[in-house]
């Protein structure tokens, strides 16, 4: 969601602060800051809407020499996306930038009578309160310290003051905050990406942890006892966080899945089993049943791997939708093995569930593709994706490499009791996942030709059965989020119930139809829908004569390879037809990479 930068030391400040931006611009925000304190003189620029449109406004702007900066991209929740709405937020002498929600700052706010508000964010109230603090306490770190202890919700916060010019205050609680650090020089960051390069150490801090830091100095307190951490060095390396001569991260991301699907199975697909080192008898023990909870792909792929378990493990599994579990008073049974999925690990509401189970003193297991993110740090266990990072807001290799390592827990949780025969059709099916996931010329050509013969109608339904139905749904998702066009994904057998009172020849239908998974019956819910004339685009190893258009893939032999095969085919066809539509495939409009509010 919002993204934030800090630095303190003697490079060039706007630069380093601008790149940074630049680097979390995938998360999404309608408009952007920086704000820098040199020799005593406070700057600030602020514009809304692209990231060029604060550079533009910066372009005079020379910083040399020693000095502290923060920066900000903003998506907003109170007020909307404007100038004065942007961050850093000001009072009379100091800036912030704030990453979160303050849920009391409309107490706050009406505490704060005699200071005069100009924007409509709750941010604007901590730099109020944090001056307020200061004419009372006369000395800045008591005074952040007692701001900090104010604020209810989440924040990842950075300030800075003309009372002491060459710090930045900072704080985290339920929003990612990284500090760094090489020589004497400070470095914060929301997320990895901005440091790559600069800080050589990295500590992720925790929730409730506030500090100081000035020129080669940081202190960390946790409420007033002052803490010392333990910083790691930062090895991720820049070049894999590249574009890469595609048009798009996105579709560079469609095109390394059939790499990384490899190093998600690394070390844990066996000749004769699978291995996850992150599990084990003891934690499994006494585990009767399976709950998943997530949001948006990730409850996709979820979905899919309920289907998995059952079908595999036979232990009674469902997948939920992490804003629904939160506040539907869920029956949590002890006897439950809570998985949390999220690609970032820092959406809001899977944590909050996440936080949920763990207080129920459920056994909790995330599956996710951030190290250190909130939702690994709190999990008991984590299988991480490995899919390295991902910057398209609409995900793609985030989601297959869930799927895999749902499809590999479930056989993990079968593998005692699975017929031999049975064990090693998957793990073969297993080892030929990279290929199913390779995109050839020949059909990216073939679905950028489709693409213009699906750039209008009423609407899209996407439909498949079992486990190709969550597929559809993420097939619909990835349409809608880059295409804008209405798209809806159906368990196929439900078409009848409801939907196919839409059937006329301007609803396009994608039919996901696997040749090992239930071929018959979607064969019969797409005639239905062919015979009320709807458009039919079918996507299958099997020719089908009453498709208007027919995407061929492969005649594979588990239906887990047509399921990667087709997952590809949709992310192509959803990307193709936002090109031709001429929207911004990366940073689609009203949406975030992280979405760490609820
Ligand atoms: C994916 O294309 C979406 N942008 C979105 O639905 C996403 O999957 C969802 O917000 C959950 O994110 P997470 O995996 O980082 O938790």
């Amino acid at each position: 969601m919002c993204g934030i930068v800090g630095y303190i030391g003697e490079r060039d400040i706007k630069k380093f602060l601008l790149e940074g931006l630049k680097e979390l611009e995938y998360r999404g925000y309608d408009s952007a800051g920086i704000a820098i304190l040199q020799e005593g003189k406070l700057l600030i620029f602020k514009a809304v809407g692209k990231l060029e449109n604060l550079i533009q406004k910066a372009k005079d702007l020379k910083t040399e020499g020693f000095g502290v900066g923060i920066g900000h991209t903003r998506w907003a929740t109170h007020g909307k996306p404007t100038e004065l709405n942007a961050h850093p937020q000001m009072g009379e002498f100091s800036y912030v930038v704030h990453n979160g929600i303050i849920e009391n700052f409309k107490e706050i706010k009406s505490f704060l009578k005699e200071k005069q508000f100009l924007s409509q964010t709750d941010t604007e109230v901590i730099v109020h309160l944090f001056e307020k603090n200061l004419e009372e306490l006369g000395n800045p770190k008591e005074a952040f310290k007692r701001t900090v202890k104010t604020l209810k919700g989440a924040y990842a916060i950075l300030l800075i003051t003309k009372a002491d010019p060459n710090s930045i205050y900072f704080a985290k609680k339920g929003s990612p905050l990284i500090v760094g650090r090489d020589k004497d020089e400070v470095f914060f960051s929301s997320s990895d990406s901005p440091l790559i390069g600069y800080a050589k150490e990295v500590y992720y801090l925790e929730d409730g942890e506030w500090g100081v830091a000035s020129k080669g100095k940081i202190e960390i307190f946790e409420g007033s006892k002052r803490v010392e951490r333990e910083f790691k060095p930062l090895t991720i390396n820049k070049e894999l966080a590249q574009k890469g001569g595609y048009r798009f991260f996105m579709e560079k991301e469609i095109y390394e899945q059939s790499d990384v699907i490899i190093d998600t199975m690394m070390g844990r697909v066996k000749e004769d089993r699978i291995e996850l080192e992150e599990l084990d008898k003891e934690f499994l023990e006494g585990v009767e049943n399976i709950k998943i909870c997530a949001c948006g792909t990730s409850y996709n792929a979820g979905l899919t791997g309920a289907y998995l378990i059952e079908k595999l493990a036979k232990i009674p599994a469902n997948a939920e939708i992490a804003s629904e579990f939160r506040y539907k008073e869920p029956v949590l049974l002890n006897n439950t093995l809570f998985i949390v999925i999220s690609q970032s690990g820092e959406t809001a509401d899977t944590l909050e569930a996440l936080k949920m189970a763990k207080s129920e003193g459920l056994k909790t297991l995330a599956i996710c593709n951030v190290d250190n993110s909130s939702i690994v740090r709190l999990a008991d266990r984590t299988i991480l994706t490995r899919a390295g990072i991902e910057k398209g807001v609409a995900s793609t290799k985030a989601f297959t490499t869930q799927v895999m390592v749902l499809w590999m827990l479930a056989l993990y949780l079968a593998q005692e009791n699975l017929k031999k025969e049975l064990k090693e059709n998957e793990l073969k099916a297993m080892t030929k996942t990279p290929l199913a996931l390779k995109v050839s010329t020949s059909l990216h050509e073939r679905i950028k030709r489709l693409s213009k013969r699906y750039l209008h109608g009423h609407g899209f339904f996407f439909i498949g059965r079992d486990i190709f139905y969550p597929l559809a749904l993420e097939g619909a998702l990835k349409l809608k989020e880059i295409s804008y066009l209405h798209a809806e994904g159906y368990p196929a057998g439900e078409m009848k119930h409801g939907p196919i009172a839409l059937a006329d020849p301007e609803l396009f239908t994608i039919a996901l139809m696997p040749k090992n998974l239930l071929y018959e019956k979607i064969k019969s819910n797409v005639e239905e829908l062919s015979a009320r004339d709807s458009t039919i685009c079918a996507i299958s190893p099997v020719e089908f004569e009453l498709a208007d258009d027919f995407i061929k893939v492969n005649n594979a032999t588990h239906y887990m390879l047509e399921y990667y095969e087709m997952a590809v085919v949709m992310q192509l066809l959803a990307m193709e037809i936002a090109i031709r539509l001429g929207n911004d495939v990366d940073m689609p409009r009203n949406l975030a990479k992280s979405v760490t509010v609820e």
